[in-house]
């Protein structure tokens, strides 16, 4: 993704992947989520960091996108497949408005492989997690790290790295590749559509 290609950054929450996007990679971006109020505080960061000429924030649904085929040079999704009933569809979706030879990439939590390091992120996402989230956001965001604590393995186990690139193949992309980010914790996965 580079100099002035359209990227559309889906389940884009407060724009944080839009407006990084913008200062690194000069895009223009439409970012979509459905929720108005992580729209309404990232209008309010794209304001204030003088973006509104690069960024446009659209509700909508990652399932059903509100654009044409091929409208978009480049596709950008993070922490979305936990919460939507059919990956596969939603998948075919992103794709569906990707153009041919644009780029997909997508950031998920993962579980770390290394035992030691899973058993690590297993008491911090059970202890850490809610308490960190306590102390910065009070009891919503104490039940948000508990709600991540069972959600990131429930997803791992159903859709494992191995599993997940398949699905990404299926949807029609290709020269696929993925990284493993804080010893398996995040997993960063691209390609190209074909
Ligand atoms: C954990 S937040 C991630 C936000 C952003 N991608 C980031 O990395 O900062 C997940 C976001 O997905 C959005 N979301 C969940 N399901 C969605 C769906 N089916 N369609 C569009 N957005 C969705 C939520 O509203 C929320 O803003």
């Amino acid at each position: 993704m580079g100099a002035g290609d359209h990227v559309l950054d889906v389940a884009t929450g407060t724009a944080a992947i839009a407006r990084m996007l913008v200062r690194r990679r000069a895009c223009r971006v439409t970012g979509l989520d459905q929720s108005p109020e992580m729209l309404a505080a990232g209008r309010a960061r794209v304001r204030a960091e003088g973006m509104e000429g690069r960024i446009v924030l659209v509700q909508g649904e990652a399932e059903r996108l509100p654009f044409p085929d091929a409208a978009f040079d480049g596709v950008t999704v993070s922490y979305l497949l936990r919460y939507v009933e059919d990956p596969e569809a939603t998948m075919a979706e992103l794709v569906r408005v990707l153009r041919p030879g644009g780029t997909l990439a997508s950031l998920e939590f993962g579980v770390p492989p290394w035992p030691p390091a899973r058993l690590a992120w297993r008491a911090y996402t059970a202890a850490g997690l809610p308490a960190l989230g306590l102390l910065a956001g009070g009891p919503a965001w104490a039940r948000t790290g508990r709600f991540l604590h069972r959600s990131i393995p429930a997803f791992h186990h159903r859709w494992p790295p191995g599993r997940l690139i398949g699905l990404y193949a299926d949807a029609g992309l290709a020269d696929l590749r993925a990284r493993r980010l804080s010893l398996g914790g995040g997993l960063v996965i691209w390609g190209r559509r074909t």
